[in-house]
């Protein structure tokens, strides 16, 4: 399968003698250089696929380049030099109606200013991709309805945008993308103009769409915390040059210089890291068809006061304390029948840190890191929670706990402990009060991004999109979700 988009050794160079500024620029010049004969590097020699299915986050900050670069993934613009593939086809040769049809069947955009038609409600706004589609009225207005209730816009459908906030408006922008049911949306700032809270759970919305419709997303945005919420993968752009390409982990946890490194400062890590990443290897274990008295031997040579249990193929069924086998071996039961505490704390190996402390804080033991088939991946004892925090929770990473699973057979009596002690006396203040902090939004993270009140924005032009018009796409360009 090609890659959805794939952008290869992209320039885009405004201003005067733009060709010879790309040599230049390949020759080695720096942009300042290229500027001093009227060459604005916009974009510079940047190349990504996007695979099908992916969210690609494009971050800098403003003026990095990251509208010019997301304008000609779908044509708007045409690069300078390099060459733009959207689903195995070079757009960058495409004629005009080609480009327009390329647009209306595989790529939408929202754009950062919204671009919506003034005269038209919002019913109509958000129909505008399947109009010029020719989609039939009924079924346009249909879809449109629906994609508005997606938003949270049900009720609003036959008001103008004028008569809407700057971040309902911005939802409407997202309904006409959605709408156009297109595989490729594009998604420039898409949600900075929306308030804090309304922006997460548009983020959260956008991952279940994600998820649910597998569409493939590129999506800019100069928030950090968003870049790494979001993204699969996250591209770091610095002056027009693509500075770091990676997992959001690896862009915190190995940033490609020190640019990168300032700007993941701030980042909240409990937002990135996920259980897989802070999980340790969950020892120790007992089979779910070992006795009391195997069990309080594992516990004993592992100095610690409780156990997983597990059945052979490592379905967890809970824990078992020292201060339950240690009776029962004495009474001389033979089975961990009705000594075996079910009631542990299970997440899933992709839960945010940040979304681990409630139920850490709840409780007594270690949570347990299970997958979808409830087979126990790792633990989480408090105090790596807070190691996490400390910018330093890898230690007892993800290969600790595979190592983990082979290891732990049902009979797991040698293996090494790691962890001083699973079960950390409840002390549930401290997590809870970083969790609330974690909350807030880091630093310098989003600086105001004022969506202007929209008659600096002009409409949309409804006519075909010159692909190189430099002005008009700073006027809303050829209308949105095509
Ligand atoms: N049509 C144009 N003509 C001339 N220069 C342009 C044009 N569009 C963008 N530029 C320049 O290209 C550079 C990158 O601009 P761009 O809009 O791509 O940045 P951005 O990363 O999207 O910024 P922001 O976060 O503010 O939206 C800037 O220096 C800008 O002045
Ligand atoms: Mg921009």
């Amino acid at each position: 399968m090609p890659a959805a988009v794939r952008a290869a050794k992209v320039y885009k160079v405004f201003g005067k003698r733009a060709e010879r500024a790309v040599k230049d620029l390949e020759a080695g010049a720096t942009r300042e250089e290229v500027r001093a004969y009227g060459a604005t590097a916009a974009v510079i020699d940047v190349s990504f696929d996007v695979e099908p299915g992916e969210i690609f986050v494009v971050m800098g900050l403003s003026g990095s380049g990251k509208s010019t670069l997301i304008r000609m993934l779908n044509g708007l613009l045409v690069p300078t030099s390099g060459t733009v593939e959207v689903d195995g086809t070079d757009i960058t040769r495409l004629k005009p109606a080609q480009l327009r049809q390329m647009r209306s069947q595989k790529v939408s955009m929202v754009f950062q200013h919204f671009a919506l038609f003034p005269h038209r409600n919002v019913l109509e706004n958000t129909a505008y991709g399947l109009e010029v589609r020719g989609v039939p009225v009924d079924e346009r207005q249909h879809r449109a309805a629906q994609a508005l209730e997606l938003v949270g816009l049900k009720g609003w459908e036959r008001n103008l945008p004028e008569q809407l906030s700057g971040g309902m408006r911005q939802r409407v922008g997202l309904a006409r993308a959605l709408a156009a049911d297109t595989p490729i949306v594009l998604m420039d700032e898409a949600f900075s103009a929306l308030d804090p809270l309304i922006r997460r759970d548009m983020q959260t919305q956008l991952l279940e769409l994600q998820s649910e419709l597998g569409k493939t997303i590129v999506f800019i945005t100069h928030d950090l915390n968003e870049a790494m919420r979001l993204g699969d993968r996250v591209g770091v752009l610095r002056d027009g040059r693509a500075v770091q390409i990676g997992t959001a982990e690896e862009i915190l946890n190995d940033p490609a210089n020190d640019y990168v490194a300032q700007f993941v400062e701030d980042v909240d890590r409990t937002r990135v890291l996920t259980a897989s990443s802070v999980m340790a290897a969950p020892i120790p274990v007992v089979g779910a068809e070992a006795g009391p008295r195997a069990a309080l031997r594992t516990l004993r040579e592992n100095q610690t006061s409780v156990a997983f249990v597990l059945r052979r193929d490592r379905r967890l069924v809970g824990v078992v304390h020292e201060k339950t086998i240690g009776p029962a071996v004495r009474t001389g039961q033979k089975s961990l029948d009705g000594l075996v505490d079910t009631d542990v704390q299970r997440v899933s190996p992709d839960t945010s840190v940040a979304d681990l402390f409630a139920p850490a804080a709840e409780s007594s033991v270690p949570l347990a890191v299970v997958d979808d088939a409830g087979r126990l991946r790792g633990v989480i004892p408090r105090v790596t929670l807070l190691a996490a925090l400390a910018g330093n929770g890898n230690g007892n990473g993800a290969e600790t706990a595979d190592a983990g699973h082979d290891a732990a057979a049902a009979e797991p009596a040698d293996t090494s402990r790691t962890e001083p002690d699973t079960a950390e006396p409840a002390d549930t203040a401290e997590p809870a009060e970083d969790a609330d902090a974690s909350d807030r939004p880091a630093a310098g993270a989003d600086p105001a991004e004022t969506p202007a009140e929209d008659p600096a924005d002009p409409p949309p032009d409804t006519g075909p999109a010159p692909p190189d018009a430099a002005g008009e796409e700073r006027h809303g360009g050829q209308g949105a979700a095509r």
